[in-house]
């Protein structure tokens, strides 16, 4: 049932509708740590360095300075997108969080608003965390967030517009009869925190905690879904899925056998992982569908840099988006220096895959609309050892869409082995030079004229019986010269059948100075980088495909675009 139905129906029957129930899935972490981002030492702080890197993001979603963390609350209202954040108002580091406040029509130009949640009462006063927003009966926004309290308890708190008919929600009012929600009974008061959005369940047992009216809550008996020994759990997402490219629903879709997806942040590793499986609405229990597992070797939105995502349901396109924290790998002088940390990974589009065991994510079209100059490459052999540079664009910030062609090689593919359990591991052990039957073969962006600095973007195909399987890797190692930075290896396997699409293999990558974000196969393995380079920087920066497998490579198709600078919160 879309968003559009579910609201008017209750709009007009909302005496009938009680029965119905709003859940919130809160985290409800027993055992869990306090510990998450990292402050900075008394010495740290001491030591600000001048701004040695420079490489400030053009068309990621950031704040005009300072730190952000958290994706919160986005929503789509009245014509309007809104996104709040993890805001530090006063410093590039963590802390003094509040919920800063931006707008768009479009997603990709932002204009700023005043912060929309900051600490004001004894239910917020040391801070205002993670949280979502929910579009209740009636077309009412509400804000449900995390607040610290004055006994540094972590309480939910909602929040609502000050004044509907503000196109732009300026003012958000923090009702005195917050919390609504507190920890109460054996839940940890330093692990209880970050409620999703809330949807319609049906009213029987309790699922961790249910309400008529959004002010009174009352706890469930059994949690929507629960795993042992898996650490804190922050941010959980939980949303339905279609098979149907781009297309989305409503979070309050319950339709029989409709496939969810249930996201958590392990804060043990920082990363974030989800299944797929089943919502049970009679019972309010999800099951996962076993096909993956539900733990930190689990599936990822993104197997690089990216954390604390978010998605909402955009009523205006029928379409699910998802937003995911990057975070700067510099030093925190380094971040001293810059005078800001923190970035949004481009909006994406998301929807279950054709094979039901993965999600697919697609750049929103309209990333599109900042496509400028373009240049292309087609039917043209990458041969064993060979790069070919792309020139005649600016590639510092810009767009690549590849289709390349292995179906010449796929027979003399190096045989896989079986104990290749971490694709993460077997992408740093074989980097981008190691010569494979097929490839390492890709790009090599953020590059210098000889290739001593650059980051590879790259797949390797190995034979395992009559299948393939498909290793896509992002290395850093030697995106820039200093020794000192967090420079990690990311990678995954590709679920993707290359006997059925022919021996074509896509990739998409997304460079904007900083952050070099990849959609493999159409967007079914995402890694998401965070790099510093020294020397491939503004117009210095090259882009180049490479093949560094004995087998020969076909690009049938490259097109890269300089990508403009969008309206970015004033900045
Ligand atoms: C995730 C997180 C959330 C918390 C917020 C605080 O990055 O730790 O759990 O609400 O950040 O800024």
């Amino acid at each position: 049932m879309g968003g559009r139905k579910m609201s008017s129906c209750l709009e007009e029957v909302i005496p009938k509708c009680l029965l119905l129930t709003i859940w919130a899935f809160l985290l409800l972490a027993r055992n869990g740590a306090e510990a998450f981002h990292r402050l900075a030492t008394t010495e740290e702080l001491q030591k600000v360095p001048p701004a040695t890197i420079t490489n400030r993001t053009g068309f990621h979603f950031q704040a005009p300075k300072n730190w952000i963390n958290d994706p919160n609350g986005p929503m789509y209202y009245n014509g309007i997108y809104h996104l709040f954040y993890q805001f530090n108002p006063k410093e590039p580091v963590w802390g003094n969080i509040v919920w800063a406040h931006s707008y768009s029509t479009d997603l990709i130009n932002w204009k700023p608003l005043e912060p929309a949640i900051y600490p004001t009462k004894p239910f917020d006063i040391n801070g205002c965390w993670s949280g979502s927003a929910t579009i209740l009966p009636g077309n009412k926004p509400v804000i449900m967030y995390t607040g610290i309290d004055q006994q540094n308890r972590q309480v939910q708190n909602v929040a609502y517009p000050k004044n509907l008919s503000d196109p732009y929600l300026r003012e958000w009012v923090k009702p005195d009869y917050n919390p609504v929600i507190r920890p109460e009974g054996d839940i940890n008061a330093t692990a209880f925190r970050d409620p999703t959005t809330a949807w319609y369940g049906h009213d029987r047992t309790g699922v961790l905690y249910r309400s008529r009216d959004f002010i009174k809550w009352v706890p469930a008996k059994q949690p929507l879904h629960s795993v042992k020994d898996a650490g804190m759990w922050e941010c959980p997402d939980f949303f339905p899925v279609l098979m149907k490219p781009l297309v989305g629903l409503d979070n309050s879709a319950n339709d029989n056998g409709l496939k969810h997806v249930f996201k958590v942040s392990l804060d043990a590793n920082r990363y974030d992982y989800y299944t797929l499986g089943i919502y049970d609405f009679i019972h309010d229990k999800y099951v996962p569908d076993g096909s993956s597992p539900d733990n930190n070797t689990g599936l990822r939105f993104d197997y690089g840099n990216f954390y604390a995502s978010k998605t909402f349901f955009d009523e205006g396109k029928g379409r699910r988006i998802l937003w995911g924290w990057s975070n700067e790998s510099d030093s925190i002088e380094d971040d001293w220096g810059k005078g800001w940390a923190g970035i949004q990974t481009i909006p994406r589009a998301i929807w279950l895959d054709g094979n039901g065991r993965q999600v697919v994510q697609w750049p929103i079209e309209e990333v599109n609309k900042l496509r400028g100059k373009r240049v292309g490459i087609y039917n043209r052999s990458v041969e064993s050892g060979g790069v070919i540079e792309i020139k005649g664009i600016e590639s510092v910030q810009a767009d690549v869409v590849v289709k390349f062609d292995v179906s010449s090689g796929l027979d003399k593919a190096e045989k896989f082995d079986v104990a290749w359990r971490d694709p993460q591991k077997l992408c740093f052990e074989k980097g981008a030079d190691a010569k494979g039957g097929i490839g390492a073969f890709g790009l090599y962006v953020l590059a210098t004229d000889d290739r001593e600095e650059r980051t590879s973007v790259f797949f390797r195909i190995f034979q395992l019986g009559q299948k393939h399987v498909i290793l896509m890797c992002h290395d850093p190692t030697k995106s820039s010269k200093s020794s000192d930075l967090y420079k990690p290896t990311y990678g995954s396997f590709v679920d993707y059948d290359l006997r059925r699409s022919g021996g074509k293999l896509s990739l998409r990558t997304l460079i904007d100075h900083s952050v070099v974000e990849s959609f493999g196969a159409y967007g079914r393995t995402c890694i998401t980088s965070r790099i510093y380079p020294d020397y491939a920087v503004g117009s210095n920066a090259r882009l180049f495909a490479f093949n560094n497998g004995a087998e020969d490579v076909k690009i049938v198709q490259l097109r890269a675009w300089e990508m403009r600078k969008p309206l970015m919160n004033g900045a």
